[in-house]
């Protein structure tokens, strides 16, 4: 039987704009999200967050349904609109007193709150002074993070500051695919930059006012060459560098990765300003990893048709950029199943990748917590796709308790996600939950999945 070091986190994992709805209760500002999901085009269906899984409302069944899952955490987030519906200034004391009941609730039943701070909703009102390309945005997370943790701190297990800046810099601001929808291309460099400062800003202000570990959560893709050509393998370097290394080397390492690949030279970015990696290398206690899929890459083979805008594509996973005269070109992963959104299952790739991180950082690298890891299945016949996603998560622990064997720290393991939800830019049609939701009247029902999760956690008490 597999074993885990006591204290391990067995958990869910779940964001605020993708379940919370009630976009405008209790006086919650509007984010990024709200004024993406308004423009036509933008998401599919012309899905929005403004219902979703109205956990705003039905919270208490959300947190029965984990107890009864037998999950020792719950990662969410909080909305930073709730909490300062303008993204500065006092706090919203409604918004506040919904995380507070939450929390409360999670500890009656046993269930350790890990709570990211910032999972993409900027207030918009941040975003019309330029959201993450404005420095002071930075300065403005670890405001919101001490008004958070004034309020939550004694009762929180673990802090994430940011979710996936790779993603949020690159959909949001290189290629415009989800909120705020800016195609800058590499000129969103300056976004990661302040990310990075945001989180660096925050990590004293957390420890001042709490004791639970401090981290933030990076979406890490091993990378394959397409060939052991030196062009290929120069074109996975690149491509590693912009996915993996650059939202880590500074955090664990005080610097930055070598960006010549992108034409940038080691003093070429005139938005680090002195002392700003010092501050982003604030040491932290937990390194949050979010896996869904590893990403095989070849150098640019001419000119492949650029989308409107002429930038790039990139799958959700991060995974496919290609065009733009970036330094890499994706190519498919054949011989894996794939999953609903058309990611390949490589379950392997947690391995590789958990080990990789040790490899590469060695005594840098704080334990891991792996805070996302699960696949979407569509609805159609929820019996036999649910089998799908039972297979997926069995590989998936498999190779964790490979990697834990073979000396990875790891302290906690989150399933993306307790309930079906709002999945950004593809709207309601991927669905990841271990629960069931049913958009149209909010009814929850657990799928095979989470019955087999709740087998499973059985096994290690
Ligand atoms: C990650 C996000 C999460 C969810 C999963 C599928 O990139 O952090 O919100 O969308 O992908």
């Amino acid at each position: 039987m597999d074993e885990v070091p006591a204290g391990f986190l067995w958990g869910t994992a779940t964001a605020a704009y993708q379940i919370e709805g009630a976009v405008a209760a209790d006086g919650r500002g509007p984010s990024i999200w709200d004024a993406f999901t308004a423009e036509p085009g933008r998401v599919k269906n012309g899905d929005t967050g403004d219902v979703a899984c109205d956990h705003y409302h039905r919270w208490p069944e959300d947190v029965a349904l984990m107890a009864d899952l037998g999950v020792g955490a719950y990662r969410f987030s909080v909305a930073w609109p709730r909490i300062q519906p303008d993204g500065r200034g006092p706090a919203n004391a409604k918004g506040l007193d919904f995380y507070d009941r939450l929390v409360d609730a999670l500890a009656e039943r046993g269930i350790a709150p890990v709570v990211t701070l910032y999972h993409w909703d900027l207030p918009q009102a941040l975003q019309d002074d330029g959201g993450w390309m404005n420095r002071d945005t930075a300065h403005r997370l670890a405001e919101y993070a001490a008004i958070v943790a004034d309020r939550l701190g004694d009762r929180v297990t673990a802090w994430l500051t940011l979710n996936e800046p790779f993603v949020h810099m690159t959909e949001g601001y290189g290629i415009g695919t989800h909120a705020p929808g800016e195609a800058l291309l590499l000129d969103a460099l300056p976004a990661a930059h302040h990310m990075l400062l945001a989180h660096g800003l925050a990590v004293p202000v957390l420890r001042e006012r709490s004791a639970a570990p401090v981290g933030l959560t990076n979406n890490y893709s091993p990378v394959w060459a397409a060939s052991g050509a030196p062009e290929d393998r120069a074109a996975a370097a690149a491509f590693d560098v912009l996915q993996n290394r650059l939202f880590t080397d500074p955090v664990l390492l005080g610097r930055l990765p070598d960006m010549s690949a992108y034409g940038v030279a080691a003093d070429g970015l005139p938005f680090v300003r002195d002392g700003d990696l010092a501050a982003i290398a604030a040491p932290i206690d937990r390194l949050g990893v979010n896996y869904y899929s590893p990403t095989r890459v070849r150098a640019p083979h001419g000119t492949p048709a650029a989308p409107e805008g002429g930038g790039s594509v990139l799958s959700e996973a991060g995974a496919h950029i290609e065009g733009a005269g970036l330094p890499f070109e994706d190519v498919p992963i054949d011989g894996h199943p794939l999953t609903g959104f058309g990611w390949p299952v490589v379950p392997d790739g947690l391995h590789e990748l958990l080990t990789g991180l040790r490899d590469a950082y060695g005594d840098a690298l704080p334990p891991i917590l792996v805070t996302e890891n699960g696949c979407s299945a569509p609805d159609d016949d929820p019996g036999r796709r649910d089998q799908d996603r039972i297979d997926y998560l069995d590989g998936h622990l498999r190779a964790l308790h490979r990697a834990m064997d073979d000396g990875v720290d790891v302290r906690g393991y989150f399933v993306w996600s307790l309930l079906d939800n709002f999945e950004w830019a593809e709207g309601y049609d991927q669905r990841f939950g271990l629960v069931h939701v049913d958009f149209a009247t909010g009814t929850r029902t657990p799928k095979a999945s989470y019955h087999w999760f709740r087998e499973r956690l059985a096994r290690y008490r």
